[in-house]
C-alpha cells in the first residue's frame, strides 16, 4: 500500500523511512532510523528527483505508481549515484521503458559503474545552469561537486522557488508521519541529528559547501528539498545559518567539550576534574567516554563547540584504540579552527598525548595548549595545579563579560553606544512612492504607539530618499522581515541609494498596498500600511508618527530581530586569503586588503566610512 504525501499542489513526497537500519554507510548508528526522500513533480511533464535505497523499494514503487495515476514517467532526475538514492534506477527503467534520464556527465560515469544495463539511450546531458522547461515549471540544475560526491547536481524550480539540494540540508531520523520542519520542534528533536548528518557526511568538503552556498545566495528560494529529514518551506535561514558555520569551520558554541579514553578511571577522573574546574569558572563543558559514546556524535560535537579536550591513556605505546580512531576521524573530517588541549596517561612510558598532537597538528588552525598534562598511572594531589592551570589557560580565552558596577558613578554617567544594541529591534522594508518613483530602504525602528487608532513611530535617517518621499506624499508601508529573510534583500534596499538605482528593477511581481506604494512579499510576514500625522525633527532622523489604514500578515515566520540578523543573516567577516593584511567594515563584512585604510575610505558595498572598519 502507498504511502504519499503532497508537498505543493503538484509536487509529491514519494520517498520511505528506513528504522531496521542498523548502521547508515554502514559506520553511523541510526537509532531514530532514516527517511529516503524522492518527489514526483506532476506538470506537463512528470519529472521524478531520484530514488530511494533498496531497502524500502517496494513501497517505494507502490508510491510513484500512486501519484503517477497512470500517467508516464517522463524524466528521472538523478542529483546523486550513492545507492541509498540511486538502487531503484534499474528497476524503474524497465517499468518505464519511455522515461529519460537528466543528469550530468559525472552522474552518467557513477551510474554505468554502480549498474550494468542500456542506458545511453535514456540520457538527457545537462551541464551547469542547463534549464529544462516540463511545462509551467523551469528546472535549472546546479552542480555541487562534493556535496557529498564529486558527481552531486542540484535542480532550482524557478516556478515554484524550490531547491532539490540533493544530501544537503538533509538530517538523520525517520519522518514520523511529518513532511515538513515547521511540523517538529526541529531545533530540540533533530537539530543535533542535522549537525551529525552534515559534520560526519560532508563535513570534510566545508570548501565545497560555501561554494553550493554562494550558488544558492543567487537564487530566491522557499522551499528546500533534501534527500533525508525534513522539507523547509519556512524560516529556511534556521537551516542555511548553520551551514554558514558548519562549512567554515566555526564553533556554534563556546564551551569545552572533553572526550576521554581510559581503562582503569583514571584519565576519566583527570578529565572530570577539569571539567569542574572549567565549570568554575561558568565554561560550559560537555564529556564523552569514546569507548563508550560512538564517534560519529563525538565529531558532531567537536564542530559544535570551541574549545576541544583529548583525554587518552597509552595503550600498545600509541593512544588508546577508540581515542586513537576518533583522533583519526576528526582529523580525516578536516576539523579545523579550534583550541586544543592534550592530557595523557602512561604507566611507565606515556606517549599518547605527543602522538595526538602530531595527528591534529596537521590540521588548519588548530591551537593545541603548548603543555599537555602527563598522569603516570593516577592524578595525585602535586599534579592537581596542572589541571588548574590548564583549566587557567583554556578560561584565559572566556573573557568574564565586562560591566559597570552601580557604584561607579563616572562610568554610568557615560553613554556606551553599544548599549543601544541591547534594544529588541526588529528589520523592516520601509517602501514609499512619489509620482512614478517606487523606493524603499531598511529601518530598524517601528513601534506601535496606540490602538485606538492604531498609530505607529517610525524613525528614519534624512540621508534616505525614501525619507524625503514620506515628507513629501505623507504615505509609506512597513514590510517586516522574518528571520527567513537572506543577506541579498538588506543589500538591495540598504547597501545602495534610491537616488541614483532602482531598487525594485528585476522584481517579478509589482505589489501594492491600497495606499498605491509598494511592499515586499519574500520573506515579510507582515505589511502595514500608514499616513502620516505628525513629524518630529530628531537631528539626524525623523520620527513619524502614523495612523495606520491597511495591516496583513503574510506568514507565520519569525520576525527578524536586528540580532538575529547579526548573529545569522549577515555574512560573518572573511580574513584574505593567504597572508594578506587588510580592514574588515564591521557593517557589512566587506574585506579592504592592504596595510593601510585612507581616512576618507568608503565602503563600496554598504557606504560606511573607515571608522567603521577595523584591522584584521
Ligand atoms: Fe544520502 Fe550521499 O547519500
Amino acid at each position: 500500500m502507498y504511502c504519499i504525501k503532497k508537498v505543493t499542489d503538484d509536487l509529491i513526497w514519494v520517498g520511505a523511512n528506513d528504522r531496521r537500519l542498523a548502521l547508515f554507510e554502514g559506520v553511523y548508528s541510526v537509532p531514530t532510523g532514516v527517511s529516503y526522500n524522492s518527489y514526483l513533480l506532476t506538470d506537463e511533464k512528470t519529472v521524478l528527483f531520484d530514488t530511494v535505497d533498496k531497502a524500502v523499494r517496494q513501497r517505494f514503487l507502490e508510491n510513484i505508481e500512486e501519484a503517477l495515476k497512470g500517467r508516464k514517467l517522463d524524466y528521472l532526475v538523478v542529483q546523486h549515484v550513492e545507492p541509498d538514492h540511486s538502487a531503484v534506477i534499474p528497476e524503474l527503467i524497465r517499468r518505464h521503458p519511455e522515461i529519460k534520464i537528466v543528469c550530468s556527465e559525472k552522474v552518467l560515469m557513477f551510474i554505468k559503474q554502480f549498474y550494468d544495463f542500456d542506458l545511453n539511450s535514456h540520457v538527457h546531458l545537462v551541464e551547469e545552469n542547463d534549464t529544462l522547461n516540463t511545462g509551467k515549471h523551469n528546472l535549472q540544475f546546479i552542480m555541487a561537486p562534493m556535496v557529498h560526491w564529486p558527481e552531486v547536481m542540484m535542480t532550482y524550480d524557478s516556478t515554484a522557488k524550490i531547491l532539490f539540494s540533493a544530501d544537503a540540508f538533509g538530517c538523520f531520523g525517520a519522518l514520523n508521519g511529518a513532511l515538513f520542519a515547521d511540523e517538529v520542534d526541529f531545533a530540540k528533536d533533530y537539530m543535533d541529528e542535522t549537525r551529525r548528518y552534515y559534520s560526519n557526511i560532508v563535513g570534510k568538503y566545508g570548501t565545497q559547501v560555501e561554494s553550493a552556498l554562494d550558488k544558492m545566495s543567487a537564487l530566491n528560494i522557499e522551499m528546500i528539498c533534501p534527500l533525508h529529514g525534513f522539507v523547509w518551506r519556512s524560516n529556511l535561514n534556521e537551516i542555511i545559518s548553520k551551514y554558514m558555520l558548519w562549512s567554515r569551520y566555526e564553533p556554534e558554541e563556546r564551551g569545552v567539550m572533553i572526550s576521554y579514553a581510559s581503562v582503569y578511571g583514571n584519565t576519566e577522573n583527570a578529565a572530570e576534574i577539569l571539567a569542574c574546574r572549567l565549570r568554575d569558572k561558568g565554561i560550559k563543558t560537555v564529556i564523552f567516554d569514546v569507548s563508550v559514546t560512538p564517534a560519529s556524535e563525538i565529531v558532531s560535537a567537536a564542530f559544535k563547540w570551541s574549545h576541544l579536550v583529548f583525554a587518552s591513556t597509552t595503550y600498545n605505546a600509541g593512544i588508546f584504540v577508540t581515542m586513537e580512531a576518533l583522533i583519526n576521524d576528526l582529523a580525516a573530517h578536516n576539523i579545523q579552527n579550534r583550541r586544543v588541549a592534550i592530557i595523557e596517561n602512561g604507566s611507565w612510558a606515556p606517549t599518547s598525548g605527543g602522538l595526538i598532537r602530531e595527528i591534529l597538528g596537521k590540521c588548519e588552525r588548530i591551537n593545541i595548549l603548548e603543555k599537555n598534562v602527563s598522569i603516570l598511572s593516577g592524578l595525585k594531589k602535586a599534579q592537581l595545579s596542572d589541571i588548574e592551570s590548564m583549566a587557567e589557560a583554556i578560561g584565559a580565552d572566556f573573557p568574564a563579560p565586562s560591566g559597570v558596577k552601580p557604584n561607579n558613578q563616572a562610568a554610568i554617567n557615560t553613554v556606551d553606544p553599544a548599549v543601544m544594541f541591547k534594544l529588541s529591534y526588529g528589520l523592516f522594508v520601509l517602501t514609499a512612492r512619489d509620482g512614478n518613483k517606487d523606493n524603499g530602504c531598511i529601518i530598524n525602528t517601528v513601534m506601535q504607539i496606540t490602538a485606538s487608532p492604531v498609530k505607529i513611530a517610525i524613525g528614519v535617517n534624512k540621508a534616505n530618499y525614501t525619507h524625503d518621499m514620506i515628507i513629501k506624499t505623507g504615505k509609506f508601508n512597513v514590510s517586516v522581515l522574518s528571520e527567513s529573510a537572506p543577506f541579498r534583500i538588506f543589500q538591495q534596499f540598504g547597501f545602495q541609494s534610491g537616488k541614483t538605482t532602482d531598487k525594485f528593477a528585476g522584481s517579478t511581481e509589482a505589489l501594492r498596498a491600497e495606499n498605491g506604494v509598494r511592499y515586499v512579499s519574500e520573506c515579510t510576514n507582515g505589511v502595514i500600511s500608514a499616513e502620516v500625522k505628525e513629524s518630529i525633527d530628531c537631528g539626524t532622523h525623523t520620527l513619524f508618527i502614523a495612523e495606520v489604514n491597511q495591516a496583513f500578515s503574510l506568514s507565520r515566520d519569525p520576525s527578524a530581530t536586528y540580532q538575529y540578523y547579526f548573529d545569522n543573516i549577515k555574512p560573518k567577516p572573511q580574513p584574505p586569503k593567504g597572508n594578506k593584511k587588510g580592514f574588515v567594515c564591521k557593517i557589512c563584512g566587506y574585506v579592504h586588503e592592504g596595510d593601510t585604510l585612507p581616512d576618507d575610505f568608503i565602503c563600496p558595498l554598504c557606504k560606511h566610512g573607515a571608522k567603521d572598519f577595523e584591522r584584521i
